[in-house]
């Protein structure tokens, strides 16, 4: 990609609600300006409107804010865990940047420290995997995240950590459902459990390149 590319997608991608609204939060650092992390998450949840939203690794809050502010209507509960091991306090720092957002002033908010206690969430119909980034640490996320019974699972890092990329893969064959893959800088994957190409053919029709689902045999 020419640097006149790069600028003109960057440039979109600030002007996307998902991230204005996350350049307007109470809480950021370093991070939040990676331009093509946030919008697709956007328009992933726009496609499939979830009612309910949940996070493996939420750091501060900003892929919360983009699953959150995508779809018309916001989702009624939010979810999500993190041990504060990258950013103390951080939990209460996600609540606020949720809470400064009017449109999520009545959506219910649970943070939760420990991968286990996610369960106590029950349901979720996304659920986004960002958390421990190791082989077991994915495979542990990606098998709590399946019983929140979610209709997706978004997993970053798929093409950034060979550890992040290879649970995934695992994760999928044992399902048997394709890995989608989405070529942002640091690849996102994604499991629509409804077995549908229904998000691939609605980002395509969003005018992202339409995402490839990654061959699953070893
Ligand atoms: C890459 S950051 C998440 C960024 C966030 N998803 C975003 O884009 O807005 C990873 C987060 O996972 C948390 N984390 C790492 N290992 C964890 C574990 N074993 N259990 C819970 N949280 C963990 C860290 O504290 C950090 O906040």
């Amino acid at each position: 990609m020419n640097d006149g590319d790069w600028l003109e997608r960057r440039n979109k991608a600030m002007k996307h609600p998902a991230q204005q609204a996350i350049e307007g939060l109470p809480h950021l650092g370093g991070g939040h300006w990676v331009y093509d992390l946030y919008p697709v998450r956007g328009d992933i949840a726009r496609i499939v409107e979830p009612c309910s939203v949940f996070e493996f690794g939420a750091m501060l809050g900003w892929a919360l804010v983009a699953f959150a502010l995508g779809p018309e209507k916001p989702p009624t509960r939010i979810g999500w865990v993190d041990d504060e091991s990258h950013t103390a306090d951080s939990n209460r720092c996600v609540r606020e940047n949720l809470r400064s957002i009017p449109a999520l002033s009545h959506t219910r908010l649970s943070p939760y420290l420990n991968t286990f206690d996610a369960l106590a969430f029950r349901q979720a119909d996304l659920v986004a995997v960002d958390s421990d980034h190791s082989l077991d640490g994915t495979m542990r996320d990606l098998l709590v995240a399946y019983r929140l019974k979610p209709r997706v699972i978004v997993i970053d890092d798929m093409d950034a950590i060979r550890e992040v990329r290879e649970a995934s893969l695992n994760f999928a064959r044992w399902l048997k459902l394709p890995l989608w893959h989405v070529g942002t800088h640091n690849g996102l994957g994604y499991l629509d459990l409804s077995g549908t190409e229904e998000i691939a053919d609605g980002l395509e029709r969003m005018g992202y390149h339409r995402p490839d689902s990654l061959p699953l045999t070893p």
